[in-house]
């Protein structure tokens, strides 16, 4: 099990969504927000790859990261004596970790960048094998800040000078390792001057809307209003919306963009008032080797999500129950995607691709 942090209690620092230390891997326990700030600490691969599965850490980039910090702590408590030895604890600690959630590619991506640091480091001493390994996933974490900053910078620009920026899920600090994706944009435009009031869909059935977008704007003082999912054509007839931002967790070669369920649904909306619709991401959620979105594997989670608010039972026994936890917006509803690398724009096959080979495309 997951022990909790003694010394964790609300601080008005930056949100420290996980994190490296003497101890473990640390944790904001994001299924306790907004109402209680704690902490956990995990101390093996196996309480990490619990954190990821029950949501204690989610959202796309975050849990890469946390996937790879979760493989640091397999070859940190490693026993073995051997480099053949220490591949084996490797294996098993990504084998734990990529069975936790199917959708977000950030996951298999963190396990592939360890993975492929090992083999990098194969003919070294097995101490330095382990330092360098647990380096790279601080390094991965660094890096990831960073990627935030730069496409905050980048998103900035397509933000509207004053007026409501609507958004879906958390796609903020709390999903990465800082700063956000979309909420990263929202970020860097208000940094710029930009007089953004933001609406934040409540996100059923998880609220990570309500809960965890509201909570880090709050905090941030940046102007929120908290809507339920069925009132964004509300807000966008009555011309409230002058642009939405989401982030993803996926997004396939021709891009068609996984992200949190009932984006779709707030992307064709846009489509029809002419609001545009842009996507926020680092580029390892690109996954180029996913032709279309129809081939993203879509995580069906437990029933009780949406049967159950706050433990109260909402829906009559027995009723027959879906949740999957994303769906799939199609390019054509994608006004841009914004990355670290550059702004992509349609034909996406192209400019993502572009991108992939580090070729700069236009704004
Ligand atoms: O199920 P979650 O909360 O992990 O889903 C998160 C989302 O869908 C986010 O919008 C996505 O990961 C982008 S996070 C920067």
């Amino acid at each position: 099990m997951l022990s909790a942090d003694d010394g964790s209690k609300t601080t008005d620092t930056m949100i420290q969504t996980l994190e490296w230390t003497d101890a473990g891997v640390r944790f904001i326990d994001q299924t306790k927000l907004p109402t209680e700030e704690r902490y956990v600490i995990c101390k093996n691969c196996e309480q990490v790859a619990d954190a990821i599965r029950n949501m204690v850490v989610r959202g796309a980039p975050a849990i890469g990261v946390a996937a790879a910090m979760g493989i640091a702590l397999g070859v940190k408590n490693s026993k073995a004596e051997s480099v053949g030895e220490l591949k084996q604890e490797i294996d098993r600690c990504c084998e734990l970790v990529r069975k936790t959630r199917p959708t977000a590619v950030n996951l298999f991506w963190g396990i592939r960048r360890m993975q492929d640091k090992f083999e990098s480091l194969r003919v070294r001493p097995l101490a330095k094998i382990k330092q360098a390994l647990i380096e790279e996933a601080q390094r991965m974490h660094a890096e990831d800040i960073a990627a935030n900053q730069a496409m905050g910078r980048l998103g900035a620009t397509l933000m509207p000078a004053s007026g409501g920026v609507l958004t879906h899920c958390n796609a903020g600090a709390l999903a990465t390792c800082g700063y956000g994706t979309a909420l990263g944009v929202i970020r860097a435009a208000v940094e710029e001057g930009k007089k953004i009031h933001v609406y934040a869909d409540e996100t059923r059935p998880f609220l990570q809307g309500s809960r965890l977008t509201a909570w880090e704007l709050m905090k941030d003082g940046i102007p929120t209003t908290v809507i339920s999912d069925n009132m964004a054509g509300a807000m966008m007839r009555a011309g409230k919306i002058g642009a939405v931002v989401v982030g993803a967790d996926r997004i396939a070669a021709n891009g068609d963009v996984a992200n949190k369920i009932g984006t779709y649904t707030v992307a064709v909306l846009a489509k029809e008032h002419g609001i545009p619709f842009y996507v926020a991401a680092p580029f390892s959620t690109v996954d180029l080797a996913t032709a279309e979105g129809s081939k993203i594997p879509i995580e069906q989670r437990n029933a009780k999500e949406v049967t159950h608010i706050a433990g109260k039972q909402m829906v009559p026994d027995g009723v027959q129950i879906e949740n999957p936890a994303f769906d799939v917006t199609p390019a054509k509803y994608v006004t841009a995607i914004v990355t670290e690398r550059g702004i992509a724009r349609a034909p996406y096959e192209d400019s993502l691709l572009k991108l992939g080979e580090g070729i700069a495309v236009g704004g």
